[in-house]
């Protein structure tokens, strides 16, 4: 556990999967976090969940919705003040052939995924103290080329490009930005919100196969990586870290 006792956080969609992870790792050290999810369902039931964690704050806010964003400024300057880490972990997945894609789910992912996250950002970093942090949530597709992954992919290489020119831009005022790059990870909706259970066990047998450590991630490897990145790595700035068993960088044992 790392001690963030103190700090004030944010994590922009965080009510299940990696970014619940990272939320219990920070109240486990003692953080105050802002949790925003766009499901009312889920917003509530998280809620319920940590009534009696102190420091949580739980709200329901959609990326995609400016008015949303702009409350989800005033919340954290009326909750907390100011920030000490933020992570943007936002983000939805659709697969089909490049041939196949349609302009509505083309939009969906980069309103989300790019924009979302995007201007996220750009409205909380006014609120972050020198000496902070931000870490974006990118994807192994950035590495390893993925068929039919082929707008996810891109999303998240405009996030990575995004991350890595914040990391310029904030360098005067002494915050840091990085991005984690998660590989197959086992969670809720392994990302694609709209899968059957059938279609993300197929998923993480597929991962499980191609990977070469032979196995799916965990969250809680995601949340370690992301409070490294946030907390720990402080002569660290604008890199990807990827967090995904070696795929894309290490050969398979036998392959
Ligand atoms: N799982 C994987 O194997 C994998 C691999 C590589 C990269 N990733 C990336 O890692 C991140 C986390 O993945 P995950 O599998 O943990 O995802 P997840 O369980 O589906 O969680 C996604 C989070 O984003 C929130 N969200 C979605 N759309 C939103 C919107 N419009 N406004 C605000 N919040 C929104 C969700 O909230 P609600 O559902 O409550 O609305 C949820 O809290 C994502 O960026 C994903 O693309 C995942």
């Amino acid at each position: 556990m790392i001690d963030v006792s103190g700090t004030s956080c944010a994590v922009i969609g965080g009510t299940h999967g990696m970014g619940r992870a990272v939320v219990d790792a920070l109240l486990d050290g003692g953080a105050e976090v802002i949790v925003t999810g766009r499901s009312a369902d889920n917003v509530a039931a998280v809620r319920a969940e940590l009534a009696d964690r102190k420091g949580a704050h739980v709200l329901q806010a959609d990326v995609t919705n400016d008015a949303d964003t702009a409350r989800l400024g005033e919340l954290v300057a009326d909750t907390v003040g100011a920030l000490d880490f933020l992570h943007v972990n936002v983000g939805i997945a659709e697969v089909a052939p490049f041939e196949e894609v349609s302009a509505e789910s083309y939009d969906a992912m980069f309103a989300v995924n790019a924009k979302g996250a995007f201007f996220s950002a750009q409205r909380l970093s006014p609120l972050m103290r020198s000496g902070g942090a931000i870490v974006f949530t990118t994807s192994v597709t950035n590495q390893a080329p993925s068929p039919t992954m082929s707008v996810y992919a891109g999303t998240k290489a405009a996030v990575r490009a995004f991350a890595e020119v914040m990391a310029s831009e904030l360098l005067p005022r002494g915050i840091r930005v990085n991005t984690v790059s998660p590989g197959f990870i086992e969670t809720p909706t392994m990302g694609f919100a709209s899968a059957s259970s059938e279609e993300r066990a197929a998923l993480m047998e597929m991962g499980d196969n191609l990977t070469p450590m032979r196995r799916h991630g965990t969250v809680r490897e995601i949340a370690d990586a992301v409070l490294f990145l946030g907390f720990v790595a402080t002569f660290t700035t604008g890199v990807e870290l990827p967090v995904n068993g070696g795929l894309g960088h290490v050969a398979a044992a036998g392959a």
